[in-house]
């Protein structure tokens, strides 16, 4: 069996719900290990087009098992608003092929507070967060405050973790001038949906285990990128966790042992959504092109991305970080019919020269990317299912890409559609 991690090697929104989705047919189980519904995965399969945000991608393939690990952050009302949606769509959601961690953390309406109040605070340098409380949810999950899936199960534990968490949120509540939670209201909130989501709570380490143990093959599916990294990204504006494939094993509950392919999902150009530094960059007419033509909105927030040219040092720095060892190389047909291209190889910073992206937050907003400007092609790439379909000049931007990442591309992905996908080496062959 063959356990393959795939990940964002941007800033998110990369094509990661497309590959996992076209992935899973391969494997038996598909499991999030980080993040919350701040995640917008965008899958078209048979002319349908299934946004999931917390839901693992498997959900649209019938008899695969999802699992929501315990490393990501739970809103349970958005949840089940998202079980509805989906199973309006057809799709069959049970106990079974959905299970959820024990131990997880819950993302409660306080959070949603906080996320607005934080941002308030920030002012001008606010981090433009989906504004889902997952950054508060994962602060209280570190200062050991959160309230768990299984507390639920346990009345007179949750009430008073409930007591301890409100007398820690009422000093900010106050200071922003906001009513203080209700604890009656917070604690029905909770029962209304308790019995549900604990139908679905499973110790799904034991779960991981016994798949592993009976061969299966384990699809991880990461949410957000590398630059949106907690300790990796453009700090402070990232997400509030780990966003790389060493979290799918602490996200989960397995060993660090038990992942053998990391598949890094790289868009053929850049976007971002939100504040924070985006050295390549383009406010001209080519960004407006990249834009229109990629449909670059936030699947979660609708906000325009932001859109520029590929940078291969950043990608490269998520390639080593995350120890990648290919990438799926993602809406290649957006950059159909440009004169020429360009890709970032290195940055200026005053008088000096960088081969990575440093880590000051003055540093990052100041770097001038230095490019290399490679011949475009005339030819459409959208659709194409083979590789001899490919125009030489698109060929000969990958391999650059490639050379420049030192990372093999194993998937190329041509269209939003699943069946507009190359495979060039199959991830779960190792
Ligand atoms: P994720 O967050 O990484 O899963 O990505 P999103 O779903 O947020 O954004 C990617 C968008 O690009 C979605 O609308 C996909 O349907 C679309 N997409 C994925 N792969 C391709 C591709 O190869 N070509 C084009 N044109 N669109 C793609
Ligand atoms: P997927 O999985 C793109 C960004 C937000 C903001 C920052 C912090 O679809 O790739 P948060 O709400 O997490 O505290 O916001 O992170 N962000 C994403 N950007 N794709 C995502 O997920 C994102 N999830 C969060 O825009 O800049
Ligand atoms: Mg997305």
């Amino acid at each position: 069996m063959t356990h393959v991690a795939v990940i964002g090697s941007q800033w998110g929104d990369e094509g990661k719900g497309k590959v996992v989705d076209w992935l899973s047919e391969r494997a038996e189980v598909i499991v999030r290990f980080q993040g919350g519904h701040n995640a917008g995965h965008t899958l078209v399969v048979d002319g349908v087009t299934y946004k999931l945000s917390l839901l693992p991608s498997g959900v649209v393939r019938p008899n695969k098992l999802s699992i929501i690990g315990n490393g990501v952050v739970i809103d349970p009302h958005a949840l089940f608003n998202e079980i509805e949606r989906v199973s309006a769509q057809g799709l069959h959601i049970t106990p079974e092929n959905l299970m959820i961690a024990d131990n997880a953390a819950l993302i409660l309406p306080v959070h949603q507070h906080m996320d607005g109040i934080g941002e308030k605070l920030r002012g001008a340098s606010k981090i433009g967060t989906t504004n889902r409380g997952i950054g508060p949810a994962y602060e209280d999950k570190i200062g050991r405050r959160a309230i768990r899936v299984c507390d639920l199960g346990e009345p007179e534990v949750l009430a008073s973790k409930v007591d301890s968490l409100l007398a820690y949120h009422a000093v900010m509540m106050d200071y922003a001038e906001l009513p203080p939670i209700n604890k009656a209201e917070l604690l029905d909130g909770l029962r209304s949906i308790s019995a549900r989501l604990l139908s679905h709570a499973r110790p799904v380490w034991r779960v991981l285990r016994q798949a592993s143990m009976d061969r299966k093959h384990i699809l991880f599916e990461g949410a957000q990128g590398t630059m949106l990294d907690i300790d990796h990204g453009t700090y402070p504006f990232v997400t509030s966790s780990n966003t790389i494939a060493g979290c799918a094993a602490t996200g989960s509950g397995m060993g660090v042992g038990a992942l053998n392919y990391v598949l890094g999902i790289t868009k053929a150009y850049t976007t971002r959504v939100g504040s924070g530094p985006f050295p390549t960059e383009l406010t001209d007419d080519i960004g407006k092109r990249l834009g229109e033509r990629g449909h670059e909105f936030g699947t979660v927030t609708g906000r325009a991305r932001r859109c520029g040219w590929f940078d291969a040092v950043m990608v490269r720095q998520a390639v080593h970080i995350g120890g990648l060892n290919g990438i799926a190389l993602t809406k290649l047909d957006v950059l159909d019919g440009l004169d020429e291209l360009r890709i970032c190889v290195g940055y200026r910073l005053g008088d000096r020269t960088l081969d990575y992206f440093p880590a000051g937050q003055n540093a990052q907003a100041h770097v001038e990317p230095i490019y290399e400007t490679i011949e475009g092609w005339s030819d459409t790439t959208h659709g194409c299912r083979t590789w001899k379909d490919l125009p030489a000049a698109a060929i000969k931007y990958i391999r650059r890409i490639e050379e420049l990442i030192e990372c093999p591309v194993a998937m190329l992905s041509t269209s939003p559609k699943r069946e507009d996908t190359i495979l060039v080496r199959d991830p779960f062959l190792g």
